[in-house]
Parts: structure tokens; C-alpha cells; sequence
């Protein structure tokens, strides 16, 4: 957050006489609520993270909303959703949830499109405070392959990056660089993603199984993931419900059942599931596109 420097000490020294939760009286005010932006958009666009916000407070009188920054300035939060590594970024939410005083009980997390990955990889990461409901709208689970129409006023971006991501998404310069090139999995390299992707495939177990991402994940309440059913910027479409292709060609797609990370249990994804943990939500419309009342009916519920 930009937070002048003093507020922030301030802020922090508050954080110090801060009630245990052992010790605090009963909580009555709502759950708060993190908000991470998707590719090309920042924390406080009014049409987008902001008008969510605006609903969610109207809806539930008293909630604290923290719309996330990444940087200094609108700007940059813009910016760094396509250049600042993903690793670097969710370690600095990290730090900055842990710092911040209102989200020591917990609270619920929505991301947006690829910040529904990224908030997933702070569930994994970083336990406390707790993540209660994680809501991902539009988010990519298994990655992307293509960016069919990667949206906004960053076009000239967009075309370089589908240049870039084609030529060579898993070199290291590339890789340490390029945000959507964390989360590029190419089905037919399967091979080349899992040795090289330094997000995605680390937050997927696909090297290896940490129990600690394990073990956070299903400390879950609920992982709810909604699907943009006329979805025209991300390919394939399933990986907003973790489905991806089948390894090995990019036409036939697999839903999360059928995956390995799903029938070995890598990530705890099975037993979430069959304790109805995992919500599968579908949404008509293209990416991030969804009515108020779909918002209230669907997505409400999670928040209060
Ligand atoms: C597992 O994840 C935790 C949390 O991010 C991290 O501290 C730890 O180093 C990881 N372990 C391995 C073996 O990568
Ligand atoms: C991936 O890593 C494995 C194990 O280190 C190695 O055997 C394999 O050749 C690597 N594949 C590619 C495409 O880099
Ligand atoms: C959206 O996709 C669904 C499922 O594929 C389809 O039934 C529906 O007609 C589509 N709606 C629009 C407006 O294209
Ligand atoms: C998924 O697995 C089930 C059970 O093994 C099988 O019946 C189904 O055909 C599979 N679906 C796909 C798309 O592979």
C-alpha cells in the first residue's frame, strides 16, 4: 500500500498491542474482505475494483474492504500486473497482510482473473492471518496458453507480450520478468512448464509435493471458482475451474477430476472436494462479465 511512512509505523505499533485472538471478546463486525485486481486493471479503477468494492460495502454495512496495490501508484499497480514477478508480489501481500491490524481474525479473499492465482498462492504460502473463503472470478488454476484477447487500453503490450510468451515463456529472463509468463503452461512441453515455470508449477506441486501448501490450502472454509461460460481472453476457458488440456495436444480439455494433481491429491484438491469444500460456479457472459444480481445471488453468501 502506498501508507506515508509514519501512518505506517503507526499502523505497525498498533499491531503490537493488538488483541490475541484467544483473548479477544467475541467478533461481531464482518469478515473483511482482500480484493486482487487481474492483468492491466489496478486496485481503484471505478469501473472495475472499485464499483466491486463500492457493492460489497453497500451490501454489508461496517465490512472493511482492501482493495489491493501493488506499487506506489495507480500506475505502476497497472504496470506491475504484466512486469513484476509473481513470486516478488505475493510475498509483498504477504507482508502486507500480516502488517495490517484489521485482518488479524481473518478474512475472505476475491481475486480477479489472474489474481485469483495469485491470492490461491498467498493461501498456500502464507497461513496467517487466515484466509477464510477463497473466491477466484475468472481466475487460471492450471494456467493459460493463449490470450485470446488480452483486454484494456494496454493492446500495444498485449501483442508484445503474446510475441514474447510464444518465443520463449520459459526461459529464465523471460520467466523472472514477465507475470503472465509464470503462468504460461504449454500442454504439449509439458515438460519444459514443469521444469521451468517458477510460479505456476511450484504452487501446483508439479515438482514435488509441499505439505505446507497442502496443509493451507485445506485449512480453507471454501474455494469457490467461477467460470466465465462465453469467456474470450483466456484459452482454455476450463482452467478457471482447474481443468486444463490433456497433456500432450492442446484441443481435448480434462476437468480437475481427471487431472493427476486431482486423482494423487497433490495440493489436498480431492478431499476438499469430496468434503464440499470446492464450489464450481458458472457465470454467462465473457471474462469478468457478470450483472449485480449474479454478484449478490452467487458470490454474497461467501462474504457474510
Ligand atoms: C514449502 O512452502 C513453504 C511456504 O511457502 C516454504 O516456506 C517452504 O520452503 C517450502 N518447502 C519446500 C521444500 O519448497
Ligand atoms: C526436466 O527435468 C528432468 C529432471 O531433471 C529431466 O530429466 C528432463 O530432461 C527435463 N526436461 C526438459 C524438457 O527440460
Ligand atoms: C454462453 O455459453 C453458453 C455455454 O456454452 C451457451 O449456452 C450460451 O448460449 C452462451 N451465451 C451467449 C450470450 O453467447
Ligand atoms: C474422467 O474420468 C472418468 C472416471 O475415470 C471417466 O469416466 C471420464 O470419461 C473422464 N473424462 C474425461 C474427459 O477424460
Amino acid at each position: 500500500m502506498a501508507f506515508p511512512r509514519l501512518i505506517h509505523l503507526l499502523l505497525s505499533s498498533a499491531l503490537l498491542r493488538w488483541p490475541s485472538p484467544a483473548s479477544a471478546s467475541p467478533r461481531t463486525e464482518p469478515l473483511p474482505l482482500v480484493m486482487w485486481h487481474g492483468m492491466g486493471d489496478s486496485c481503484c479503477n471505478p469501473l472495475s475494483m472499485g464499483a466491486v468494492k463500492k457493492m460489497v460495502e453497500h451490501k454489508i454495512p461496517g465490512i472493511y474492504v482492501l482493495s489491493l496495490e501493488i506499487g506506489k501508484t495507480l500506475i505502476e499497480d497497472m504496470e506491475n500486473s504484466f512486469f513484476l514477478n509473481v513470486n516478488h508480489q505475493v510475498t509483498l501481500v504477504c507482508e502486507m497482510l500480516a502488517k495490517n491490524p484489521q485482518l488479524q481474525h481473518g478474512y475472505n479473499a476475491m481475486g480477479f482473473s489472474q489474481g485469483g492465482q495469485f491470492l490461491r498462492a498467498v493461501a498456500q504460502r502464507c497461513p496467517s492471518p487466515p484466509m477464510i473463503n477463497l473466491i477466484s472470478v475468472g481466475g487460471q488454476h492450471q494456467g493459460v496458453y493463449g490470450l485470446p484477447r488480452c483486454p484494456g487500453e494496454s493492446s500495444h503490450i498485449c501483442d508484445w507480450l503474446r510475441k514474447t510468451l510464444n518465443l520463449g515463456a520459459y526461459t529464465k529472463g523471460v520467466q523472472e520478468r514477465l507475470v503472465q509468463a509464470e503462468y504460461w503452461h504449454d500442454p504439449i512441453k509439458e515438460d519444459l512448464y514443469r521444469n521451468n515455470s517458477i510460479f505456476l508449477a511450484d504452487i501446483n506441486q508439479e515438482r514435488g509435493i509441499n505439505e505446507t501448501y497442502r496443509k493451507n490450502l485445506m485449512a480453507l472454509k471454501n474455494f469457490v471458482m467461477v467460470k466465465f461460460l462465453n469467456d474470450s481472453v483466456v484459452d482454455p476457458v476450463d482452467s478457471e475451474w482447474f481443468g486444463f488440456y490433456r497433456s500432450g495436444q492442446a484441443k481435448e480439455t480434462i476437468p480437475l477430476q481427471n487431472t493427476s494433481l486431482y486423482t494423487q491429491d497433490r495440493l489436498g484438491l480431492k478431499e476438499m472436494d469430496k468434503a464440499g469444500k470446492l464450489v464450481f460456479l458458472a457465470a454467462e457472459g465473457d471474462h469478468l462479465q457478470f450483472s449485480e444480481e449474479w454478484f449478490y445471488t452467487n458470490l454474497l453468501p461467501f462474504l457474510v
